[in-house]
């Protein structure tokens, strides 16, 4: 059993991922081309903004975003610190500081009352509230946009691991003034290696990114800002675009494995699973439980053959690239324990259901 397993996924669409890429070899055009253009427009149309920007990769994506807002050096922006490390690097490169806040233990996602907590102790001070939509589950835009509007920040959503999840009929990417999503293999929509996108309906935004991701030049060998090499190449956006044609039978085919985990796992006390409120789509790049004994569990499951995923082991506020930050062990309690107890289990949408059984039975017998 693999933890994601991109072969099954090829077995249906490997034959058009040939043609495609072998469409762009011959073509000669291997960055910027019409295949990112044509990605752009479709995605923007799937996630529901008017622009999208093909970049890089995901963490391009947010250091774009926060460079393009051209904040002043060293505002503060609220955003958690049980994610990737990626999104606080991002902002610190943006040459903005982290503020890391607690997590609502129930989604893992950002609580709204500490980000409210923080935006009125530091009123002035920030300016960014970064939410991400961690494991596929949109955070909590409702109580966070209104936040955002209240307190004068700007909101940008890290939308790396959700593109296709929805709140309310709204998609992931289209909350706040932009949002970046990141096509990393392992992700729910995953390229043949780097690459990412920002989202946003702010025309002048996607046009200061857009000048950005090709070294700041606005216009020939004209450079108006400090930019970066952040292009999309022409043969990931051609996987990408036949990967989009499965994605939305991909993403209902997460659902239904996460709805068997639910009712497999649901029999066993130790074991808490997640669960959706009410108007929320989760594009369920990860299925992550809160377990007891997770170490040992971990390597049990491991001697049968199923492979399982900590994220993450150890939060941004502890790690020591951030040190400095001044935060430390109890800062952040819900996401120290989080940290503690998650396990991610294999999850892709051509799981099947014996392979589930399989590794529910383990972990009964674990526990028995
Ligand atoms: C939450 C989050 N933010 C940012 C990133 C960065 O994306 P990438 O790996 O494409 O740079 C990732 C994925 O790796 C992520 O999961």
């Amino acid at each position: 059993m693999r933890f994601i397993d991109l072969e099954r996924g090829l077995r249906r669409y490997g034959t058009e991922i040939k043609e495609a890429v072998i469409r762009v070899l011959r073509s000669t055009r291997y960055i910027l081309g019409p295949e990112v253009e044509t990605l752009e427009r479709k995605l923007a149309a799937f996630v529901g903004v008017r622009e999208a920007v093909g970049v890089s990769s995901g963490t391009d994506a947010l250091l774009l975003i926060l460079k393009a807002l051209d904040l002043p050096p060293g505002s503060l922006v609220v955003t958690t610190a049980f994610t990737f490390v990626a999104t606080a690097e991002a902002i610190r490169r943006a040459g903005l500081v982290p503020y890391f806040v607690d997590i609502d233990p129930e989604t893992f996602n950002l609580s709204p009352s500490a980000a409210e907590a923080a935006l009125k102790r530091l009123y002035g001070r920030v300016r960014v509230l970064l939410p991400v939509s961690l494991f596929g589950l949109p955070a909590d835009f409702k109580a966070l946009e209104p936040l955002a509007r209240e307190y004068g920040v700007i909101l940008v959503e890290d939308a790396c691991q959700s593109l296709g999840a929805e709140l309310e009929g709204r998609r992931s990417g289209s909350f706040g003034r932009a949002a970046a999503t990141s096509f990393f293999p392992a992700k729910p929509l995953g390229g043949a290696g780097d690459g990412g996108m920002v989202f946003t309906s702010d025309s002048e935004l996607a046009r200061r990114v857009k000048i950005l991701r090709v070294h700041g030049q606005s216009q020939p060998y004209l450079y108006a800002y400090p930019g970066i090499n952040g292009r999309l190449d022409e043969i990931q956006a051609a996987f990408l675009r036949v990967r989009l044609r499965y994605f939305e039978e991909e993403l209902r085919l997460r659902e239904e494995v996460a709805r068997r985990y639910q009712k497999l796992l649901a029999p066993i006390p130790q074991v808490k699973t997640p669960s959706l409120k009410p108007g929320y789509r989760s594009s369920w790049a990860q299925f992550t439980l809160r377990v007891a004994e997770r170490e040992a569990l971990q390597r049990f499951l491991e001697k049968r053959g199923i492979p399982t995923a900590v994220y993450y082991p150890r939060p941004l506020h502890l790690q020591p690239v951030f040190e400095d930050l001044g935060f430390k062990e109890g800062s952040l309690p819900e996401t120290e324990r989080a940290a503690q107890e998650v396990l991610s289990l294999p999850m892709h949408p051509y799981l099947t259901e014996e392979e589930q059984i399989q590794v529910a039975e383990a972990i009964k017998e674990f526990y028995a």
